[in-house]
């Protein structure tokens, strides 16, 4: 058992895993997760990793590491455009990553290697498995649901949704519920090809692998699992969430602030609302404005994180009003990052105002705090529809970021009726998580039957 009282059967160690994590904070937490379960099933791991965000590992000493050059120049590493950095890494990293596999691949015969495990997003990596004859498994960072809606896309693109005007946005996409015009996860680019070819690619190359790993549990998605069997004809493992097998955080890019800790030490019980938008979104400065004034009118205590590069070319909150800073600062402590999973836990925490993206939704539901959402692109629309319409623990902010509809859903989850409800959900919801981790719970069994499909492998010749 760990300290968690998670039961993780420890085995002797049999073969050794290449995993390739995709250098973004949301897409190396889960690998390294992953890894450490991987590791205690008895696998050695190798993690490859670019020289790009590179992140702190030294919890990690049992990984072997191997440094590759990502071929980025300066200006191309600090662009905020998701979609162009996707595609230049999955361009760059072909022959760094080739050289370095086939290296490991060609002197493991102490260590066999029977398979790669790689990010989704590394779609190049299937051609450089099949060249090398290693079997591919993919790692799906991100929800059943959002990974059958990114496969939606030229369907819904051919159905003219992509083209819809600004008023109709609330309409419901018929084809794809519970989704709204306004949830279809696009992701704004100066891709001239725009984003479709980069999903496009994702997509495909995840039905070309051998396995699919989710860091989901069954009992959240199951129709979504029915409906990804008749798309992805491979094996599925939805082994997750990864985080409660151990406490050990994973691999953070920046220093966690624990004067957050302190500060939430000193609050009341449930009385915190949490406010981060993960690692990637963007803002301009009117929307920080206008999330300033939400939570300043709110009247409630909040645990900001504003991460350099929030908005766009500003440290922190130096753009605001002396007015707004003094109102934010009666009630407010800001921090530059913080270590998330300690604060969704801690006591003081009552609400998580999230960008959405999946680990910080699955962090949240797993500590039973319900969440405000505010979606900025791609996954994140999918995921707020679905805590909102489906799971019902959350509320989406459905006019985007405007101060009186933030302050007025800060007051429904602070301290309204309607926080109370989404409470009991996600309690309800929490408890079937700690049951799919124990002894025949579905993630448990899904575990196993990964660790024997891995077993199964031949290793290459
Ligand atoms: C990105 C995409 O935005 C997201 O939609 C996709 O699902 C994964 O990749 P990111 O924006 O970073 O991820 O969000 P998220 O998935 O929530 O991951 C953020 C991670 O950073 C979480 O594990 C969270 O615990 C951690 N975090 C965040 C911190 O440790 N400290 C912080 O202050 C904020």
């Amino acid at each position: 058992m760990d300290k968690k009282g998670q039961t993780i059967q420890q085995q002797s160690p049999r073969c050794r895993l290449v995993l390739f994590p995709l250098p973004l904070q949301g897409h190396i937490n889960p690998m390294i997760q992953l890894a450490n379960i991987l590791h205690h099933k008895g696998f050695n791991i190798s993690i490859i990793h670019t020289k790009y965000n590179f992140p702190n590992l030294s919890k990690y000493p049992h990984f072997t590491l191997y440094l590759i050059p990502d071929g980025l120049s300066e200006s191309e590493a600090s662009t905020t455009d998701i979609i162009l950095l996707l595609k230049l890494l999955n361009e760059k990293c072909v022959e760094p990553f080739l050289d370095c596999l086939a290296r490991l691949l060609s002197d493991d015969a102490d260590d066999p290697i029977p398979c790669i495990i790689t990010d989704a997003i590394w779609y190049f990596t299937q051609a450089v498995a099949d060249n090398l004859n290693v079997p591919r498994i993919v790692l799906r960072t991100s929800s059943v649901g959002s990974l059958l809606a990114f496969a939606a896309l030229p369907l819904l693109q051919d159905k003219g949704y992509l083209s819809w005007k600004n008023s109709e946005m609330d309409a419901p996409v018929v084809e794809f519920p519970p989704l709204k015009v306004k949830d279809i996860p696009t992701i704004e680019t100066r891709n001239e090809e725009g984003p479709s070819q980069v999903i496009a690619n994702m997509v495909e190359q995840t039905k070309k692998a051998s396995g699919l790993i989710f860091n989901t549990f069954k009992e959240l998605e199951e129709p979504e699992f029915d409906k990804l069997r008749e798309q992805f004809l491979i094996p599925t493992f939805a082994i997750g969430p990864f985080h409660k097998y151990f406490s050990a955080s994973a691999g953070s890019i920046w220093t966690q602030d624990r004067t957050s800790i302190s500060w939430l030490d000193i609050q009341a019980p449930k009385s915190v609302i949490y406010v981060s938008f993960g690692s990637i979104a963007e803002m301009h400065e009117e929307k920080l404005n206008e999330v300033a004034w939400g939570l300043a009118n709110s009247a409630q205590p909040f645990l900001w994180v504003v991460r350099p590069g929030l908005v766009n070319g500003s440290e922190c909150l130096e753009i605001l009003s002396k007015e707004l800073l003094e109102a934010i600062n009666r009630r407010g402590y800001i921090v530059k990052w913080a270590p998330q999973q300690e604060v969704l836990s801690h006591p003081a925490t009552g609400g998580f105002w999230t960008h959405s993206g999946w680990n910080s939704t699955l962090e949240s539901i797993c500590e039973g705090v319900p969440t405000i959402c505010s979606p900025f692109f791609g996954d994140q629309m999918v995921n707020s529809r679905y805590v909102n319409d489906i799971w019902k623990v959350g509320i989406m902010l459905e006019k985007g970021l405007e101060r009186v509809e933030i302050e007025s859903a800060i007051q429904k989850l602070m301290v309204g009726k309607e926080g109370e409800d989404m409470r009991k959900n996600i309690t309800c919801m929490k408890e079937k998580i700690d049951l799919c981790l124990k002894p025949r719970g579905s993630s448990y069994q899904s575990l196993d039957n990964l660790v024997d499909f891995i077993s199964s492998f031949r290793s290459p010749v």
